[in-house]
């Protein structure tokens, strides 16, 4: 099984979208058996509850699920569970470096990263830009270029 956790600061806006939209991509290419996927927040303010309503807009415009999420915080256990720890800005990778402290371990990246020639190596914050239109468009194009690099480098 390979394990993707997808990080934003409040796991309300960015990390769900990526979460359901890798979960539907993942689904498409039948590969639900060996891809698990999960996202989780740097801070702490959203616990326990569902995904922005920006964000479940795109969703239900895009017709893809994100039943049953409700935002968590990411904790220590995430860096032995998951293979990949995907990322949205440098903040997230700077208190995601600080949090764990440690090198050995998961792939940690952006998910721009996974872009060629991305148009930003952040995916802008639409809690504070309003704009869950353009972050649907980057985080849509990430998931799918990593699931192509998870497909080519994990032989599944
Ligand atoms: P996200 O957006 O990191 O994409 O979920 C945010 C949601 C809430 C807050 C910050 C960012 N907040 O400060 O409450």
């Amino acid at each position: 099984m390979i394990r993707v956790l997808f990080v934003c600061l409040g796991n309300i806006c960015r990390s769900p979208m990526a979460e359901a939209i890798f979960r539907n991509y993942v689904r498409e290419a039948q590969l639900e058996g060996k891809i698990k996927v999960d996202s989780a927040g740097t801070g702490s303010w959203h616990v326990g509850k569902p995904p922005h309503h920006g964000t479940r807009d795109i969703l239900e415009r895009e017709q893809i699920s994100y039943e049953g999420m409700k935002a968590r915080q990411v904790h220590k256990e995430d860096w032995n569970s998951f293979d990949y720890i995907i990322a949205m800005d440098a903040q997230n990778m700077d208190d995601l470096k600080d949090f764990f402290q440690q090198e050995e371990g998961p792939v940690v990246k952006r998910l721009m990263e996974f872009v060629v020639d991305p148009a930003e190596l952040d995916v802008p914050d639409p809690y504070y830009t309003g704009n869950f239109n353009y972050t649907y468009e980057l985080v849509s194009n990430g998931c799918k270029n990593l699931l192509t690099y998870i497909k080519e480098h994990e032989s599944i």
